[in-house]
């Protein structure tokens, strides 16, 4: 064993001793709410292909045409060669949806937080005290990474908690050379969402940048599906969101002032540095934007299931939390017993992931329950019932 793997097996070892440790399984994707496992086809309740459009005809159509007529591979970092026609036209269609002045695609989300984050910072006044970042405390891990990469403390705020955002912003924000607020308009793991309208107030009446992520909220909240932040239109600063979730595809995008980006394209690395996504992933992107505004029935289906899951929930003594979306969790509490309801669910043929520190705090470990437009009422009432036996 080389001396690498040696230190590797010691750093498993202590993941695996913490209870942590996981394995890739494979699974694929089907239709209607279902997925394949084990070779066996599971009612699938924790990706997010949240309306149906990862296996689209039109999206599957699109990508391939668009790979046939441009080519597999993009070749090279935008700067570099040159962008294509294809990445500055889907770039206008996403502005628009966004009703922003401008938008840049990453390669995922991962990568535009991670990369968009230190640019941002590393452009505010450089004064001794410095900028000042208020992060809500369940911000998703990829804006953890762009913080500890820019080296900037945070100010955590508890979560969804705008009285104490204020409050830190008060004391914390006033002699700061700039402050930035960073926050989701629907968390991942909670379904809740920001109250957008009151921190587009606190954002502004602060002088604070506002940072909004909205990789759950894009296609399924807002009008049209363009996510919460359409209910303030330009009172975001920054607007991040995937296409990897409810549009079916890969990538991500970040929308906001012409200036916001003409910088980015020269300061966020995850963006100079790197390949630009390819033919295929555009195609996908283009026909899940043509689709996305005319499925107002999936939306509404949607947020009928999710009310049929909470009172199911509710009913059998479960704490769903304050989700309001298609992301509902079921609270357990204790990690071995969230896990333990998972894997005996997915003995029943339900896929149902169990969700723990570190990803959640500790005490809060959960079953996260993900709709699909493919699911059925029947489906919902069937997963209940399953919870109801294996608890
Ligand atoms: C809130 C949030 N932001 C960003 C990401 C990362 O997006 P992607 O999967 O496209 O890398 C995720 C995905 O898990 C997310 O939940």
């Amino acid at each position: 064993m080389s001396r690498l793997d040696s230190h590797l097996e010691t750093a498993l070892a202590r993941i695996e001793r913490a209870g942590q440790r996981r394995t890739l399984r494979a699974a694929a994707l089907l239709p209607e709410g279902r997925m394949e496992r084990g070779g066996r086809t599971m009612l699938d309740f924790s990706s997010n292909d949240y309306l149906g459009l990862a296996r689209h005809p039109l999206l599957v159509e699109r990508a391939g045409q668009w790979a046939a007529a441009h080519g597999a591979g993009s070749g090279a970092s935008r700067l570099v060669t040159g962008t294509s026609e294809l990445h500055l036209t889907l770039e206008a269609r996403i502005a628009a949806f966004k009703h922003c002045e401008a938008a840049l695609i990453f390669a995922s989300g991962w990568q535009a937080n991670a990369a968009v984050i230190p640019a941002l910072l590393a452009a505010m006044p450089n004064t001794p005290q410095g900028a000042a970042v208020f992060t809500d405390r369940l911000i998703h891990a990829s804006m953890h990474a762009g913080l500890a990469m820019a080296g900037t403390r945070q100010h955590r705020f508890r979560h969804n908690d705008l009285d104490h955002l204020e409050t830190l912003l008060a004391e914390k924000g006033a002699g700061a050379s700039a402050r930035l607020i960073l926050t989701e308009s629907v968390f991942s793991m909670d379904g809740d969402r920001v109250d957008i309208a009151r921190l587009a107030e606190i954002a502004e009446r602060h002088d604070a940048a506002l940072f909004v992520d909205e990789a759950h909220a894009t296609g399924v909240l807002g009008p049209e599906g363009r996510g919460l932040s359409a209910l303030v239109p330009g009172r975001v600063d920054l607007i991040m969101g995937t296409f990897s979730k409810a549009l079916g595809g890969f990538g991500a995008y970040v929308a906001g002032s012409q200036i916001l980006i003409d910088y980015l394209v020269n300061a966020a690395s995850g963006f100079v540095f790197t390949t630009a996504p390819p033919p295929a992933v555009l195609g996908a992107i283009d026909a899940a934007l043509d689709l996305v505004p005319t499925m107002d029935a999936e939306r509404a289906h949607l947020a009928a299931l999710g009310d049929r899951l909470r009172s199911g929930l509710a009913r059998l003594g479960l704490d769903h939390g304050a989700s309001s979306t298609q992301i509902v969790p079921a609270m357990i509490g204790l990690e071995d017993e969230a896990m333990a309801l998972s894997a005996r669910l997915e003995q029943a043929g339900f896929l149902a992931s169990a969700i723990r520190p570190p990803t959640v705090p500790p005490g809060t470990s959960r079953l996260r329950l993900a709709l699909r437009a493919g699911h059925s009422p029947a489906d919902i009432d069937a997963l209940l019932a399953a919870i109801e036996a294996h608890r």
